[in-house]
Formats: C-alpha cells, structure tokens, sequence
C-alpha cells in the first residue's frame, strides 16, 4: 500500500472497540464511584507548560514531544494529560468555586519514543486527578482505587510499587548525599548517567544498565532523609495501604520520569508474563507545588494515569473476560428485489422503536443473507418473502431456540422486546 500509518501508531478496528469501551466503561463506573468528574482537554497546549511542569532536564521534555510554531505560539502534543489539567482547573477557576476537585480524562497522549512492544508514540491514558488537598487519605484512597479498577477489568496479577520522593524542603540534602554517594564511582557508570549526575541525579536511580544497578543498589535511600512532614505522611499512607490490603511492595529507589512530583510516587506492575520491559500498567503520585508553579494558589494534588493498551495486553496474558453484550439485534432478510422496499420500512421502524436491526444492501441470496445473519450475531431473523410482503408482516425467528412464527410489522418490535 502507498500510505501506512506512521510508526508507533495503531489503527483500533472495530473487532477490537468492544475490549476499549469495555474498559472505558469500568473505568467511568469506578471513578464515579469515587466522585470524580469528567474533563475533556485539548489534545495540544503552549509547549512551556509541560516545560515549566514536567521538566526541562526529564526526558519527555528534552527529546520525546511533538512540538510546533517558536516563541509564545509554540505547542506541543501532549506528552501527558496532567499539565493541561491542572492548567484548566486554574483556567477555568474550578480551584475558585471550591478548592478540592476530583477530576478525570480519557484519551491520548504523543510520545516520540522508540515503539516496542507495549511502547508507541500514540497511546491512551485513563487519567484520574484529585486536586486540592493534601490529606494523605486521599493518597491512599487513589491508589485503592487503581486497585479495584484492576481487580474489575480482570487483571488480578499486579503489583504497586510505592515511595516517597521527599518535597522541596528534604530533596536538596538527599540530592547532595545521593551525589557524594556517586561520585566515587561516576567513570563506571553508563554515559547517560554520568550526564544526569549534574542535571538530574535522581534519575541515576532508574537506569536499567547493570553497571550503574550495581552502584545504585548501595546508595543511601531517600527515605532514610524524608522531613518532618514527608516522613509521617508517608507512615500513614503505607500504614492505610496495609490496612485494606493493597497488593503493594515499597521500595525506597523507585523513582518516576517527570519533576513535579513531591512524597508519595507510586507504579502499578503488570506481574503477568509477557508484557516484557514494558510492564508498568499505570503511574502517579502527589504534586503538591505544581498547582502554585502553574500560577495558583497553594494546594497540594495527587492522581495516576493508566495506559489502555498495556492494561489490554495485561489482559490478553490473563484472559480477562469483556463481558460480551447481549444485543436484541433483528436481521432483516429478503427473498427478492421486491420486498426491498417493505425491509427498509421494517427496519426503520425496529430502530425507531430502539432496536438494532440490518438489512441487506448487496443483492445477495437467501442463503447468504442467512449466512450473514449468523455472522452478525442478531438474535432474530426477521424473513420477508411475497406472503409477508402482501400482509405486512414477517416471519421472526430466534435464532438461538430455532422457534418461527409470524408477526405483523405493527407489534413486530413488541414482540422482539418480549
Ligand atoms: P507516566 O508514568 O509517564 O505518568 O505514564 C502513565 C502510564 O502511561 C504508564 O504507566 C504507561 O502505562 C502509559 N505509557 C506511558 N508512555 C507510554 C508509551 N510510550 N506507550 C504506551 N503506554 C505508555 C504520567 O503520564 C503522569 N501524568 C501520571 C500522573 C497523573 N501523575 C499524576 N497524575
């Protein structure tokens, strides 16, 4: 073909929307659950909020963002959903009417990565953001309901890593404890790395090269150097995560790919084989200054997003079932060119009444129209031959008992309905 889609894109075709609104749909139900509300966003935004939020030196930023136009007109894809969310409920003046928000997104996000199995360069982020507060019950509490969302769409075999990433206040003495830690051993480590350790050493934590696991496996843990206030908060949401049994595992070296997070960080693990290196089904954690770096007021904020086609390939390794539909679909055939006309009415009057119904357009035969019926998965058959076509009626079949019997078109949807 002279035209493909470009690389680390995917056409969704129809035989597979059935497992994405199915996902979507759980995720509404549990998310409302909760009380939080849908949001719908651009799909771009200036290029210096995801600068000034996600941050200048993390990888999103520096080399992955579709970007557009110079100076102030420069946009840029969204690497993400939570830097225009947070801009809209300033914008919007939500945080005005009343502080705490509970809000959610469905939909894309652009990364310009290099595409592997569960990686593209389009992919989808069911996003969930609670903004507002800094009660460490809500930490809890959205990562509880990552936890049940999961456990609803079937993928039992996961796991939460969680840490705290310190704030403002603790994070500079780690960094520079982190560093002197390093140091000694920067000439082993990989070349990235050895770029990070001035520009964003945290990072350092989260290379996959053996060379530098082994260093960063005896580093001082952040922790061990939590404040006053980053210590207890994280306590509590560990100590609530334990209380209602959240599949969680702390570990004190995770660290995530974009700035603006502040104590508690957390990743959610596909534990199922298969999903290979990439194998984080979601991400999140608190951002307690991002609001008031985006030109608001003081108040702390937390949420997660959790990527649909990792969480439909997790669920493809566990065989998950999306509960399939039950439709009360009629197909209409015809015998001849004649009754043409008479299906047409028949079935317009069947989706009028609500009902799905379909007719043939192709000119095929009856046994083909039969064929396609099956195919379609209609529970009825609704068959028009000259005698019906003389008293408008039909010959309806259940195509799952195999019972027949005529019925007029005026109480012909009734009849389907019972
Ligand atoms: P993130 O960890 O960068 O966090 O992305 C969240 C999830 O999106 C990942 O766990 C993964 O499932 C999916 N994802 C990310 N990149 C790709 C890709 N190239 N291909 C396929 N799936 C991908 C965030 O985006 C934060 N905004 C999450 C957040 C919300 N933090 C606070 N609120």
């Amino acid at each position: 073909m002279p035209y493909k889609r470009p690389q680390g894109t995917s056409d969704i075709l129809p035989e597979e929307i059935k497992k994405w609104r199915f996902l979507e749909e759980q995720a509404r139900e549990v998310f409302d659950r909760y009380g939080y509300d849908e949001i719908r966003l651009p799909l771009f935004e200036h290029t210096n909020l995801f600068a000034r939020s996600i941050g200048e030196a993390t990888d999103i930023v520096e080399k992955e963002m579709y970007t557009f136009g110079e100076g102030k007109n420069q946009v840029s894809f969204r690497p993400e959903i939570t830097a225009g969310l947070v801009r809209a409920y300033l914008e919007n003046n939500m945080h005005k009417q009343r502080a705490f928000r509970k809000l959610f997104s469905i939909g894309p996000a652009f990364r310009h990565e290099r595409p592997q199995k569960g990686r593209s360069r389009q992919f989808h982020q069911l996003d969930v953001e609670a903004l507002g507060t800094i009660d460490p019950h809500l930490d809890a509490e959205i990562i509880i309901m990552a936890h049940q969302f999961f456990k609803k769409v079937g993928v039992e075999n996961h796991e939460i890593i969680v840490n705290s990433t310190g704030c403002p206040g603790c994070r500079p003495a780690y960094r520079e404890v982190l560093k002197k830690a390093l140091s000694p051993h920067l000439a082993k480590m990989c070349e990235n790395c050895q770029n990070r350790y001035e520009r964003n050493v945290f990072r350092i934590l989260d290379c996959k090269k053996d060379a530098c696991k082994k260093i960063t496996a005896e580093t001082p843990v952040i922790t061990e150097h939590l404040c006053s206030s980053c210590g207890p908060h994280h306590d509590k949401v560990i100590e609530l995560l334990g209380k209602y049994n959240v599949p969680f595992k702390s570990d004190a070296r995770l660290v995530r790919g974009l700035d603006y997070y502040t104590k508690t960080v957390f990743e959610i693990i596909s534990t199922s084989d298969g999903l290979g290196s990439q194998n984080a089904i979601g991400g999140g954690g608190r951002y307690d200054g991002l609001i008031h770096e985006l030109g608001g007021p003081e108040l702390g904020a937390i949420g997660f997003a959790l990527g649909v086609e990792r969480i439909l390939l997790a669920m493809g390794e566990e065989n998950a079932a999306t509960a399939d539909q039950e439709i009360n679909m009629v197909y209409v055939v015809t015998r001849g060119d004649e009754e043409k006309d008479f299906a047409f009415e028949v079935i317009e009057g069947l989706r009028n009444a609500g009902i799905k119904a379909e007719m043939n357009y192709e000119g095929k035969s009856m046994k083909a129209q039969m064929k396609a019926a099956n195919k379609s998965g209609a529970r009825f058959t609704a068959v028009i031959g000259p005698s019906e076509l003389e008293n408008r009626s039909v010959n309806l079949k259940n195509m799952e008992t195999g019972e027949e019997k005529k019925v007029e078109l005026e109480i012909l949807a009734e009849a389907v309905d019972k």
